[in-house]
């Protein structure tokens, strides 16, 4: 199995590109079980998720699929058996985003239901109960969801929580529906409104993404399209934690500055002076770092997905940062790993107290989950002595030549297969 090994501390310094967010495009990929005809997305990031979700649109019948450098074409539309294997939906929950574009394509669908995961129980009730709200029958049998329904009907929903992929699910069937939906109490993300973007390219008539209300007029056919996905900005907020954590200079590019206010803010607040651009966003060198709270919500306010890389910056910080989690009930993996690393943390339930500045030290550690490994790779390249990443494969589902791209800043990182 890989891993990731780091001589620390480094000191990063150029410019970075940003690659294209995995959760936009996954949804993406998702929809174009909708469509007819062909379809190209561009700025696709080549991560194990996106070759996970090929799989899944291959087994589903999507033909002429080819993913070549960042550019995927592919002739829209699923055919034949609708049925996402238990083999493929275990390695990635986001297959749960063909249950919507399936049965809204071929009224039926069978896909295996998604385990737990290690941040969370993470069910899917939300969209469920969405999709029987439009008229579908859903049940679910041996580890499957099996959904059938002559035609989706348009109807209002209100989604008890904001959900991400539950809103694009939803919109998604909502789109070839009989009518109207209105979706109310929805996720804002900037991933959800890219996606409204490309189906509203591909013919839909989505209005309202970005806001708590989205309304969907169903009609009888989608098209395809050419689309350009939103650059990633929690694999951006990554960079800008690392730069902060090693006090380095260095800017990212082709990233979009508005999509982070939060994150910005937020380091900001910890003294570190940053120049937004129109698309990058430009880190000083040698900035203070103060200690700050944070408390994880969705959209737009901080992402859960950054909170685990602002704890490593944070065990260096000058004083007492509290960072609540309010999204998922078990985000603190990284949290044994940082104190192998030398960290000072406390946890207290759904908070963590750190006490810094910590001089970090290089050790052996275990990445538990995505955002937990690009934890330990920013405290990897602020500590002292070699650190060693176990289970690097978490860091490939979603961050597109990781090593590489560090390499480039500077850093002393490499990939051990
Ligand atoms: C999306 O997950 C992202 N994944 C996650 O990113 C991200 O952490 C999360 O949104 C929150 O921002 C993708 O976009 C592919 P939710 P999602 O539904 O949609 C509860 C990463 O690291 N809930 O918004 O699964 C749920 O348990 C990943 O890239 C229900 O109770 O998250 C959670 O507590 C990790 N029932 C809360 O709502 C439901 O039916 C928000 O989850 C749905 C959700």
């Amino acid at each position: 199995m890989d891993r990731i090994r780091i001589q620390g501390p480094c000191r990063l310094q150029g410019t970075v590109r940003a690659s294209g967010a995995k959760n936009a495009v996954l949804p993406e990929l998702a929809a174009t079980l909708l469509l007819e005809g062909p379809v190209t997305l561009r700025n696709v990031p080549v991560v194990r998720d996106v070759q996970t979700m090929i799989k899944v649109l291959r087994h589903l019948g999507v033909r002429s699929l080819k993913l070549e450098g960042n550019s995927l074409s592919a002739e829209g539309g699923a055919a034949g058996d609708p049925e996402a294997p238990y083999d493929l939906v275990r390695t990635m929950r986001a297959s749960i985003l063909v249950l919507g574009p399936l049965l809204a394509r071929l009224g039926r669908a069978k896909v295996s239901l998604p385990g737990g995961c290690a941040i969370g129980a993470r069910p899917i009730d939300y969209h469920i109960e969405a999709l029987r709200r439009m008229g579908a029958d859903v049940s679910i049998e041996h580890g499957y969801v099996v959904a059938s329904c002559a035609r989706l009907k348009g109807a209002e929903i209100v989604f008890d929580d904001r959900t991400v992929t539950g809103t694009e699910n939803v919109m998604m069937a909502a789109t070839l529906a009989e009518g109207r939906t209105v979706l109310k109490n929805c996720a804002l993300e900037p991933e959800v409104v890219d996606l409204a973007r490309f189906l509203n390219a591909c013919g839909a008539r989505i209005d309202g993404a970005g806001t708590g209300r989205i309304v969907v007029e169903g009609v009888p056919r989608l098209r395809g399209t050419a689309h350009t996905v939103i650059p990633d900005r929690i694999e951006t907020g990554t960079f800008l934690m690392a730069a902060a954590a090693t006090r380095s200079g260095i800017t990212i590019e082709r990233c979009d500055p508005s999509h982070l206010d939060s994150v910005l803010d937020k380091l900001q607040e910890c003294g570190v002076v940053l120049r937004r651009g129109p698309d990058s966003i430009t880190v000083e060198p040698d900035g203070a770092l103060r200690a700050a709270n944070v408390t994880t919500r969705p959209y737009p306010d901080f992402p859960t997905d950054l909170q685990a890389q602002f704890m490593a910056l944070a065990a260096r910080a000058e004083g007492v940062s509290i960072v609540t989690e309010t999204v998922f009930e078990n985000r603190f993996m990284h949290v044994g790993e940082l104190r192998r690393m030398g960290a000072r943390i406390v946890e207290d339930g759904q908070t963590a107290i750190v006490a810094g500045p910590s001089p970090l030290l290089g050790a052996q550690v275990m990445a538990s989950d995505l955002r937990a490994s690009a934890c330990l790779i920013v405290a990897g390249l602020a500590a002292a002595g070699e650190t060693t990443i176990h289970r690097a494969y978490h860091i490939d589902r979603g961050y597109e030549k990781v090593e590489t791209k560090f390499q480039g800043l500077g850093a002393r990182i490499e990939r051990i297969s």
